[in-house]
């Protein structure tokens, strides 16, 4: 297989259906970039560093993946670093006509560029950041599904929204 690839995402914050796919595509190609979206547009509750220090410390384990930042079309920064491959995890079938839409639109506008699919592992089919934040938000226990560090950094952003 080619030997870079490119995982992005807005990671706000990274759960463990994120680092699933990011450590399954790791095991298929030499280098995984992990790019995070600059979306001021989107309001995310964690800025682009947090979202990227969270993102090293998460996969500091793992060999050949480097966890970068991008703004502007996500094909453009793909070829700006020379690569070929997208991957994206697929949780559900409500996933799919968004991913669709965009792989093709994608293909489109850099018809260099494919975008690969990886199913995500059942026990995190269900999970998304925005359910987490809610979750947190309402004092429910998310440690099952993102890692201990990330969820007191939830704890902390939250409570400090409330002063
Ligand atoms: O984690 P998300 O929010 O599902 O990630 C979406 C992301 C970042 C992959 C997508 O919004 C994206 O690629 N944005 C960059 C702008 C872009 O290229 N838009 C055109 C897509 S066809």
């Amino acid at each position: 297989m080619g030997p870079s690839a490119l995982c992005p995402g807005t990671f706000d914050p990274i759960t463990n259906g994120h680092l699933d796919i990011v450590r399954r595509a790791s095991r298929c190609f030499e280098e995984v970039v992990v790019a995070v979206l600059e979306n001021p547009g989107k309001a995310p509750l964690f800025s682009t560093e947090e979202r990227v220090a969270m993102l090293k410390e998460a996969t500091s384990d793992l060999d050949g993946v480097e966890i970068a930042s991008f703004s502007g079309l996500l094909v453009d920064y793909a070829a700006s670093r020379g690569i070929k491959v997208i991957v994206k995890g697929l949780r559900a079938v409500t996933d799919f006509d968004y991913e669709l839409q965009m792989a093709q639109m994608n293909r489109t506008l850099n018809g260099g560029v494919e975008t690969f699919f990886v199913p995500t592992s059942p026990q995190w089919s269900y999970l998304s950041s925005s359910l987490i934040k809610e979750i947190m938000r309402f004092g429910g226990d998310v440690s099952e599904f993102v890692p201990s560090f990330v969820r007191q950094r939830l704890s902390e952003k939250l409570s400090a929204g409330r002063e």
